[in-house]
């Protein structure tokens, strides 16, 4: 049996609860991982919600995570028990444990230098900040504009800007509180909200090339009308109607390449981008965790941490040795 967050019909956060569920063998070609993190994104409450069709019974919550590969099936080849693990499974992934039906598409090895916490709340945010960048290709020397960029996407879409185009400025917005933690990691920081137009102008007085907007058709509209072309803007929040009206890209994480997880990986091992934790929960309190999240000021990712397992004995003979 294993501990798992789920929902019985579609709502709001209080449907959200803890269960026992039973979890099966680990058959060929599976993978059994032992959850260490499991990260939340906004896309979950929409699913909640009912946003993307009625749920049908009972179903799991949850995207993203992180953990220790504990068992291995027949045949499976790149995986290993003891083996640290990163990766997505769609509406399932807050589980104290998950079998991993097809690990080649879902599961990635966490990288030296790549914390398990961090690992935890990669999948959407990181395929989704690579998607759009891929579509709005910064170039050397251009300005580039990043809304949200203290967010679990923005954050990473800015640095991957700012790392992509050599030379590149990034102009990314925030509230007061985060300004300066995106400073330090390179970008311009403005703040959100009334009188953004002018401190944009003042900002990029020689314009801005290409934009990830994270926010609705308010900001698009905006964009346009300073000048951004089109078809250099991407936009995962404003819906595919919208984008479609106003002639901009909607690439996010559906389109998302095998690869892009473990290439992300090896770029925070290695420095080049930054993801903070803004918050972590314990799994039985998923429901302010969320609330946490819809607040929409998290800094970066928000984790689910499962129950700590107790030392192996190998540990405790080191500890009391
Ligand atoms: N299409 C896709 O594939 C896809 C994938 C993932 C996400 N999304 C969507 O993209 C959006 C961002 O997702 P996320 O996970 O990055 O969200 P998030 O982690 O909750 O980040 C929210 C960001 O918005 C900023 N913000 C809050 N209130 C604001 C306001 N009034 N005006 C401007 N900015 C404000 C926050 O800044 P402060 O914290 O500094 O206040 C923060 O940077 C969501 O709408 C999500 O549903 C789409």
């Amino acid at each position: 049996m294993t501990t798992r967050v789920q929902f019985d019909r579609n709502g709001d956060i209080d449907e959200l609860h803890t269960a026992e569920v039973e979890v099966p063998e680990t058959g060929p070609g599976q993978v059994r991982v032992q959850v260490l993190y499991a990260g939340l994104n906004p896309v979950d409450l929409t699913i909640l919600s009912g946003g993307f069709g009625p749920a049908k019974g009972t179903r799991g919550v949850g995207m993203d995570f992180s953990g220790i590969v504990a068992e291995v099936g027949e045949g499976v080849e790149d995986f290993s028990p003891g083996q640290l693990v990163f990766g997505g499974y769609p509406n399932h992934s807050q589980a104290e444990t998950l079998l991993i039906k097809d690990p080649e598409k879902r599961l990635d090895a966490i990288p030296k230098g790549l914390g398990t916490d961090v690992a935890g709340g990669l999948y959407i945010a990181g395929r989704t900040a690579i998607s759009g960048i891929r579509a709005i290709a910064p170039a050397a020397g251009e300005t580039v504009f990043v809304s949200g960029a203290s967010g679990g996407v923005g954050i990473i879409a800015a640095q991957l800007a700012l790392g992509l185009g050599l030379g590149a400025r990034v102009i990314g917005t925030a509230s007061a509180d985060n300004l300066q933690l995106l400073r330090a990691l390179g970008i311009d920081a403005i703040e959100y909200g009334d009188g953004l137009e002018d401190r944009l102008r003042a900002a990029a007085p020689n314009g801005i090339q290409a934009a990830y907007s994270t926010r609705g058709e308010d900001e698009i509209a905006l964009l346009l009308g300073l000048g951004v072309p089109a078809d250099r803007i991407n936009s995962i929040a404003a819906g595919p109607e919208v984008a479609e009206k106003l002639g901009v890209h909607t690439s996010g994480e559906a389109v998302a390449q095998r690869g892009d997880l473990a290439w992300l990986a090896k770029a925070i091992a290695y420095g080049h981008v930054f993801v903070p934790i803004g918050g972590v929960f314990p799994l039985t309190e998923v429901q302010d965790a969320y609330r946490f999240l819809r607040a929409g000021h998290p800094i970066g990712k928000v984790l689910l941490k499962m129950a700590p397992k107790p030392f192996t004995e190998e540990q405790r003979t080191f500890l009391t040795s």
